[in-house]
């Protein structure tokens, strides 16, 4: 498949990302201390690095489950429709919940699987993500832990992709677009 030449240049090492991971997981863990069972819930599919380093760093009994959503972009952004493409498994009515997300960016999507999620009635419902873009905001959403907040570029890599290339970059990458890359 033809492909726009781009290079990538860490921004975010993986030594960066583990640390931010230790000491994110210490305060959820001081969050929900005393939950009988955390549901972790991965939003699909950029969130699947960040979670598995997440749970296991956590000092809490979780169940893992994951929730697919795909935005689509109408005429006007700022009404963008997500829908759900896949549910999640289990139930969390009454329950403790830790929703996972990659990337805010526009907070379209986690401000609707929120929404969703919330007509279960969870007990608690608790907001991450690994990366937030605050300059893109079109919906007033932040999430309750962030990793780091990133100036207005395009990332990859750490389960994050581009055009579904570049999930596997153990780092976080800055994209460039170049005529003359690699
Ligand atoms: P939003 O907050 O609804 O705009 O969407 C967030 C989603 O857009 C993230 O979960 C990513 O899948 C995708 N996204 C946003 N920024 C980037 C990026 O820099 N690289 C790759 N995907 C991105
Ligand atoms: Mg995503």
């Amino acid at each position: 498949m033809p492909q726009t030449p781009y290079v990538i240049d860490e921004m975010i090492s993986a030594k960066s990302i583990a640390a931010r991971i230790e000491v994110l997981a210490r305060e959820i863990a001081t969050e929900f201390h005393g939950t009988d069972q955390l549901v972790v819930i991965g939003l699909l599919r950029g969130s699947f690095v960040f979670i598995a380093d997440l749970v296991r760093e956590l000092d809490l009994p979780v169940e893992v489950d994951f929730l697919e959503a795909s935005s689509y972009g109408n005429a006007m952004e700022s009404s963008r429709e997500v829908r759900i493409l896949k549910d999640i498994r289990g139930q969390i009515e009454g329950r403790d919940v830790l929703v996972v997300e990659d990337i805010v960016d526009t907070g379209h999507t986690l401000s609707q699987v929120i929404q969703f999620l919330s007509t279960r009635h969870p007990a608690r419902l608790r907001t991450i993500a690994l990366l937030d873009k605050p300059a893109r905001r079109e919906v007033d959403i932040v999430a309750d832990w962030t990793g780091f907040e990133i100036p207005d570029e395009f990332v990859v890599g750490y389960g994050i992709d581009f055009a579904q290339r570049n999930r596997n970059l153990p780092y976080i990458g800055k994209v460039s677009f170049t005529d003359n890359a690699g």
